[in-house]
C-alpha cells in the first residue's frame, strides 16, 4: 500500500510552521473500528516518522459506540441497561480480537467504570450532565487503549496520553451546566510546556478526541463533532507543520456525496471557504475545528482512510484566486425556527436587544436571522447546542411579552456556498425556480459574500440540494478547484452493474434486438415480476393483496399477476372493463374499486357488476344515498399524515384531495346508516414509493381506531405504497420488518382480514425503456446524449424528479468516463430522463436502458409532440 500519495498532497502548502517537527493526525470513529483501517492507519504513521516528523494521533470511539453510549444513558436511568453494556464491550472485544490485542489492565478498568457509573445512575434516577461527559468519555479511552496497543504490536512505539491532561475547558459566559459539560470549548493558544512534555515522549503519542477537563479536573465534552476539534487544539498548541483528517470520505464535496453521487470533490479551499461548507451542514468535518487552525496558518489536509491514494482537499490559507465562484451546496438540518411579529417593532429602538436578550437568557445561540419592518425570524440549531427539553417553550413565553411568536420545527437550510456569492446571483435565476413549490421560511446573505442560505422544511431539502447542484455545480470541468465526483472515485471502472446482475444483464441480447427494431421499448420481465409477487406472498401477516393496476395495466402482466395469486384494485371503469376483458372468468369480489371524485354514473355501473366499491368522500352518500343501499362498502379515510417520494403523491393530509377525514367520520356512519347500507371495509393509502415499514403500522393503528365505530368491519385495507430502491446504494423496503410489524397487528387483532394493494412494488423493477442513442451535442462544459424517446414514453423524471438508473447497454462494463445528460427528442428543456450520469464514450445507434421503468412508466405515457410512446413486450 502506498502511503506517500497523501503526502504528496502537502508539497507546495504554505504553513506557517515549516520546520515544526509535529504533525497531528485525526482518525475518525469509522477510521479505527475495522483491523483493515488500523493496518492502513500503522503504514501512514510509519510513511510520516521516515519524513522525519512526530506524530500525534487524536481518534475517536468506535464507529456506533457515541450511540450506544447516548442509549445506555437513558436506559440506566429507567430501566434494563446491561444488555447494551455487553453490547459495547463485546463490540471493543470483537475488534481487539481481529487485532491480535486484548486492551489490558486499563480496558477492564474502564469497562469497570462505566459499570459502575451505570449503576450509579439507576440509582439515582438520572444522569447529571457531569456523570454524562463521563459517560461518553469511556467511549474515546476504550477505542485509544486499543489502538495504543495495536500500534505497539505492529512495531509503532508510542505514548497512550489522556486528553484531560492536555486540553482545559474555559469558562463560557452565559452557558448552562449543560453545555459548558457537553459542549465545552477550549484555549488554544501555543502550549509550550506541551511541546516539552510530548518531546520526551515516544515520536507517536495517541490521544483520544472530544473529550478534555475543567478547571475542576471533571471530564467535559467538546460537543458534537468534537473530536475534529480536539485535533485542531492540540495541531495549534503544538504550532503543528500540519493537521490531517482522515474519514471515510476522501475530503470536502460539492455536496454530501451519500445524497449526491455527482457531487465534485473540492481539492483546494480557503478556511473561510471550508468553515462555510463545513457550517452549512458538509459533516464531513466540524467547522469549530477551522478557528484554531486558521489563527496560526495550519494547513489542513482531508483523506480517506480505506482509499488513502485518492486525492484529498486541502484546506490553507487563501488559494491566490479571486473569481466568482460557487463552490459547495450543503444542507443542515434539525434547525427550529422562532418567528417574532409585531407591528409595534418598527423604528422601536431596543427591540431587537431585549428579544436577543430571551435568547441570551435561555442559553440559546441564534444561528441565522431575516428582519423586516415587522418580522424578525431566526433560526436555533437545537441539535447542535444540546437545548434542554422545554427551553424553546420558556423562551416562548419569554418573548410573547414583546410580540406574536410562532415556533416552526423541524427545518432544513440549503445554503449555496462560495466567493462572491452576490456576484454571480444572476445565474442562479433559472435554479431559484425549484422554490416554487416549496415554502421558504427564511433566506439569508452573508455580508461577506461566502453564503446565501435558504430555511425550507425539513422534508424538502435532500430534492432542493440535489435539484441546485444538478443545475449550478455538476457540471464544471476538472481542475484546481473540483477534481473527480464521488461515483468516479467509487465506481469500479465500468458502467454499474449491481453485486447481483440485474435480469435484463442477463437478457442483454434479447433488448438491445427490440430496441434496435423498434428504436425504443418498454421490455417487462415475467419471472422478477413473480418474484416480486411471491415476496408479497411470503408476508404471513397479510391475507389478501390487491395489485393496483394503474401502475402497470398490460394484459399479460394481469394474467401473470392474478394467476400468482393477486386479487385487482381498480380506479376507473376502464381499468374494470380491462380486468373484465382479461381475465373473464374473475371472481367479482376480486376487483376492488376505488375511485375518487368520479360521477355518479361510475358508482351506479361498478355496483352492478357486483366488485367491491370505495367511497372516498361523503358527497355520494349524501346526495345519492339510494345507490347504496344495501351494499357492503368500503371507506377509504384520510389517515391525516402523508408519505412518499414526492409532494403529487402522498394522498393523505389536508392538502391532498383523497380520503373521509377523520373528524367526518361521526357523520359519516350516520349517512351510512340512513342510506342502509354497511361498512364492511376500512382503507387508508397515504401515498407512493415509501420504504419504512412503520407506514403500515401507523396506518393500520388508525384504521383498527376506526374500525371501534363501525361494528360490520371485517377487512383493513392498509393501501399500497412499497417502495423499490432506487437510487445505487439506497435500502430496499425491509420484508421482514414489514411482516413484523404487521405480525403484531395481526396476532392482536385476529378478526380483521389484513389487505395490502401495491402497484409499483409488483411491477416496477421487472421493466426496462430502451432507447437508440440519436445525437450527441456538447454546449460547454455540458455534454448531451439524445435518445429515441423521452417524456413522451417516461415522465417520471419530468413530473417529480424521479431518478433512474440508466446504462449504455451496449457497451455494457466498459469504463464510464464521461458526464452526460440523457435527454429525449421532444421539445420541452423537460424532456430530460437523467442528469450528471456517467456512462461510457456513447455513439449514434447505442442502446440506452433506463431501469426500474416497470411501473409508472407506459402507462403516463402520451403521445406529445405526436411521436409513438414506446411499445410494451414481455419476456
Ligand atoms: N392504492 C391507492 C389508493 C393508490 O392511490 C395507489 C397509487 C396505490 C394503491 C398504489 O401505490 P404504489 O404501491 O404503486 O406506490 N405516478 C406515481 C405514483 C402515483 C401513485 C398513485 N396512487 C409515480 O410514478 O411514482
Amino acid at each position: 500500500m502506498s502511503d506517500g500519495a497523501q503526502l504528496r498532497v502537502d508539497e507546495g502548502v504554505e504553513t506557517s510552521y515549516p520546520e515544526s517537527p509535529w504533525l497531528v493526525m485525526k482518525f475518525g470513529g469509522t477510521s479505527v473500528a475495522s483491523a483493515d483501517n488500523w493496518q492502513r492507519i500503522a503504514t501512514l504513521i510509519r510513511g510520516r516518522l521516515r519524513s522525519g516528523l512526530r506524530v500525534v494521533v487524536v481518534h475517536s470511539a468506535l464507529a456506533g459506540i457515541s450511540n450506544l453510549l447516548e442509549q445506555l444513558l437513558d436506559a440506566a436511568v429507567t430501566g434494563d441497561y446491561q444488555a447494551i453494556l455487553d453490547d459495547i464491550e463485546g463490540r471493543h472485544k470483537e475488534l481487539a480480537n481481529d487485532l491480535g490485542v486484548d486492551g489490558g489492565a486499563e480496558l477492564a478498568r474502564c469497562f469497570a467504570e462505566l459499570a459502575q457509573l451505570a449503576a450509579g445512575i439507576r440509582l439515582v434516577g438520572e444522569a447529571s450532565p457531569r456523570v454524562h461527559a463521563r459517560v461518553m468519555a469511556a467511549g474515546e479511552l476504550a477505542a485509544t487503549l486499543l489502538g495504543s496497543e495495536y500500534l505497539q504490536s505492529a512495531g509503532v512505539a508510542n505514548s497512550w496520553v489522556d486528553a484531560r491532561t492536555v486540553l482545559q475547558s474555559k469558562p463560557a459566559r452565559d452557558s448552562t451546566e449543560r453545555s459548558r459539560f457537553l459542549a465545552a470549548t477550549c484555549d488554544f493558544a501555543p502550549d509550550a510546556e506541551l511541546v516539552e512534555r510530548f518531546a520526551e515522549l515516544h515520536p507517536v503519542i495517541l490521544t483520544q478526541g472530544f473529550i478534555a477537563r475543567n478547571a475542576r479536573g471533571d471530564s467535559v465534552l467538546l460537543g458534537r463533532g468534537g473530536s475534529d476539534t480536539s485535533a485542531a487544539y492540540v495541531a495549534a498548541k503544538l504550532k503543528a507543520r500540519r493537521l490531517e483528517i482522515w474519514t471515510d470520505v476522501p475530503g470536502l464535496f460539492s455536496a454530501n456525496p451519500r445524497a449526491v453521487p455527482s457531487a465534485r470533490l473540492l481539492r483546494s479551499l480557503a478556511y473561510h471557504e471550508a468553515q462555510e461548507i463545513a457550517s452549512a451542514g458538509g459533516g464531513v468535518l466540524h467547522p469549530r475545528c477551522i478557528p484554531p487552525l486558521r489563527s496560526y496558518g495550519i494547513p489542513l489536509i482531508l483523506g480517506c482512510t480505506s482509499h488513502p491514494q485518492w486525492p484529498g482537499t486541502v484546506v490553507s490559507q487563501a488559494p491566490g484566486e479571486d473569481t466568482a465562484q460557487l463552490k459547495a451546496i450543503s444542507s443542515r438540518g434539525g434547525l427550529t425556527l422562532v418567528s417574532m411579529e409585531s407591528m409595534q417593532m418598527w423604528q422601536q429602538v431596543g427591540f431587537l436587544a431585549e428579544a436577543f436578550d430571551c435568547f441570551r437568557v435561555h442559553g440559546l445561540s441564534v444561528d441565522l436571522v431575516s428582519t423586516s419592518e415587522s418580522n424578525v425570524t431566526v433560526s436555533i440549531d437545537v441539535g447542535a447546542s444540546a437545548v434542554d427539553p422545554g427551553t424553546l417553550d420558556l423562551l416562548a413565553d419569554d418573548l410573547r411579552r414583546l410580540c406574536r411568536v410562532r415556533i416552526i420545527d423541524d427545518c432544513a437550510a440549503v445554503t449555496l456556498v462560495g466567493r462572491k456569492i452576490r456576484a454571480i446571483l444572476h445565474e442562479l435565476g433559472p435554479a431559484l425556480e425549484v422554490f416554487e413549490e416549496q415554502p421558504v421560511h427564511l433566506v439569508t446573505q452573508a455580508a461577506n459574500g461566502l453564503n446565501l442560505t435558504f430555511v425550507v422544511d425539513a422534508e424538502h431539502a435532500h430534492r432542493l440540494v440535489q435539484k441546485l447542484h444538478g443545475l449550478l455545480v455538476g457540471q464544471f470541468n476538472e481542475g484546481r478547484v473540483f477534481g473527480p465526483t464521488w461515483e468516479q472515485l467509487q465506481a469500479p471502472k465500468a458502467s454499474p452493474v449491481a453485486a447481483v446482475p440485474p435480469w435484463w444483464a442477463e437478457h442483454k441480447d434479447t433488448l438491445l434486438d427490440i430496441a434496435q427494431r423498434e428504436q425504443s421499448a418498454y421490455v417487462y420481465h415475467r419471472d422478477s415480476v413473480l418474484g416480486a409477487v411471491q415476496a408479497l406472498r411470503d408476508l404471513k401477516s397479510v391475507d389478501r393483496v390487491f395489485y393496483a393496476m394503474k401502475a402497470n395495466s398490460h394484459p399479460e402482466i394481469l394474467q401473470l399477476i392474478h394467476g400468482a395469486g393477486a386479487n385487482l384494485e381498480c380506479v376507473s371503469p376502464g381499468e374494470i372493463r380491462r380486468v373484465l376483458e382479461v381475465l373473464p372468468d374473475i371472481d367479482r369480489r376480486a376487483i376492488l374499486f376505488t375511485p375518487n371524485f368520479a360521477p355518479r354514473a361510475e358508482y351506479e355501473w361498478a355496483l352492478e357488476q357486483g366488485v367491491w366499491v370505495t367511497l372516498d368522500n361523503l358527497y355520494p352518500l349524501r346526495a345519492w344515498p339510494e345507490l347504496f343501499a344495501q351494499q357492503e362498502l368500503f371507506i377509504r379515510t384520510d389517515p391525516g399524515q402523508g408519505r412518499g417520494h414526492h409532494e403529487h403523491v402522498r394522498t393523505a393530509g389536508v392538502h391532498s384531495k383523497f380520503g373521509v377525514p377523520l373528524f367526518e367520520m361521526e357523520e359519516l356512519g350516520e349517512l351510512v346508516t340512513r342510506a342502509n347500507a354497511r361498512v364492511v371495509g376500512l382503507h387508508a393509502h397515504t401515498g407512493s414509493g415509501i420504504l419504512t415499514p412503520g407506514n403500515w403500522r401507523d396506518t393500520g393503528a388508525c384504521l383498527l381506531g376506526l374500525a371501534q365505530q363501525f361494528p360490520d368491519v371485517r377487512y383493513l385495507d392498509l393501501g399500497g405504497g412499497l417502495g423499490i430502491p432506487e437510487k445505487p446504494g439506497q435500502k430496499a423496503l425491509d420484508m421482514a420488518a414489514l411482516d413484523a410489524v404487521l405480525g403484531e397487528m395481526k396476532s392482536a387483532h385476529p378478526d380483521y382480514e389484513l389487505w395490502l394493494e401495491p402497484g409499483r412494488f409488483l411491477v416496477a423493477q421487472g421493466g426496462v425503456l430502451v432507447a437508440q442513442v440519436t445525437q450527441l451535442k456538447g454546449k460547454g462544459e455540458v455534454q448531451y446524449l439524445g435518445v429515441s424517446t423521452g417524456m413522451n414514453s417516461l415522465i417520471r423524471p419530468a413530473l417529480y424528479g424521479a431518478y433512474h438508473e440508466i446504462v449504455n447497454l451496449s457497451r455494457l462494463g466498459e469504463p464510464a468516463t464521461e458526464i452526460v445528460n440523457i435527454v429525449g427528442p421532444n421539445c420541452e428543456t423537460g424532456d430530460r430522463l437523467g442528469s450528471d450520469r456517467l456512462l461510457p464514450v456513447s455513439e449514434e445507434g447505442d442502446v440506452i436502458l433506463i431501469a426500474n421503468t416497470g411501473a409508472y412508466g407506459y402507462v403516463m405515457s402520451s403521445h406529445y409532440n405526436l411521436r409513438e410512446p414506446a411499445r410494451e413486450f414481455v419476456i
